[in-house]
């Protein structure tokens, strides 16, 4: 993780020393002990980089890596096009529920979720039981630009793919919210995104903030 700037009693910014190997090893080792059985999601729009992300973020904390769509392939024997061209969205959504309960159920992992999976109930609370949740927030212009590099997304088969991403965007911002982190999800390097999940896994799990003490102004 990039070394943060420290002030001295003079209010001089000096940079310290670059965080070592022992001390970032340590970072890791405490986030993955808070974690215990519990697992990494990352929620958020297609092209957010659930999964570029989560397989570094596994890499990083030493876990499996686990995409949820490459599951439901594996367990239909198909593709997502697929399933969606012959068994339509409603099955594939039951399909995806009852994979990523499995998945929750195996052990620790990096788990990148399909876009629109934690917009189920049930989901998003097996989630809150099993697992620490991240979103990645993107904005529709990156989202737009990765999305348009594939065409294995059903749901953006539309006159305006565009208008699409907006309104699926604005349909599930106010539930991908409901995750425990949130991260924006930008064009810079992705270890860059990697370390300000750790950051954040390590602030929500490790140091939580403490309780803030209300004094009266009237006493
Ligand atoms: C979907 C997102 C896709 C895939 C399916 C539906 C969605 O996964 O599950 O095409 O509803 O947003 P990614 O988010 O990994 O692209």
């Amino acid at each position: 993780m990039p070394p943060k700037c420290l002030k001295t009693e003079m209010s001089e910014t000096v940079t310290p020393v670059p965080t070592t190997a022992p001390q970032e090893a340590e970072i890791l080792a405490a986030i993955s002990a808070a974690l215990g059985m519990r697992l990494v999601v990352l929620v958020g729009m297609m092209g957010a980089g659930k999964s570029t992300i989560g397989r570094r973020l596994a890499a990083r904390l030493n876990l499996p890596f686990v995409d949820a769509d490459t599951e439901i392939e594996a367990a239909a024997g198909m593709t997502i096009p697929e399933i969606f061209e012959v068994h339509g969205e409603p099955h594939f959504r039951d399909g995806e529920a009852r994979v990523i309960a499995r998945l929750l159920d195996a052990g620790p992992a990096v788990l990148a979720t399909g876009g629109g999976s934690f917009m189920r109930e049930e989901t998003r609370r097996r989630i809150g039981e099993k697992a620490v949740s991240i979103w990645l927030k993107a904005d529709p212009d990156v989202i737009m630009r990765r999305v348009k590099r594939r065409a294995d997304r059903p749901l953006l088969q539309t006159v305006d793919p565009a208008a699409t991403v907006n309104r699926l965007i604005s349909e599930r911002e106010p539930t991908y919210q409901h995750a425990d982190i949130t991260i924006s999800s930008r064009e810079v390097p992705h270890d860059k995104i990697v370390d300000e999940c750790l950051d954040a896994l390590h602030a929500k799990l490790i140091n939580p903030a403490p309780p803030i003490e209300i004094v009266s102004a009237a006493r």
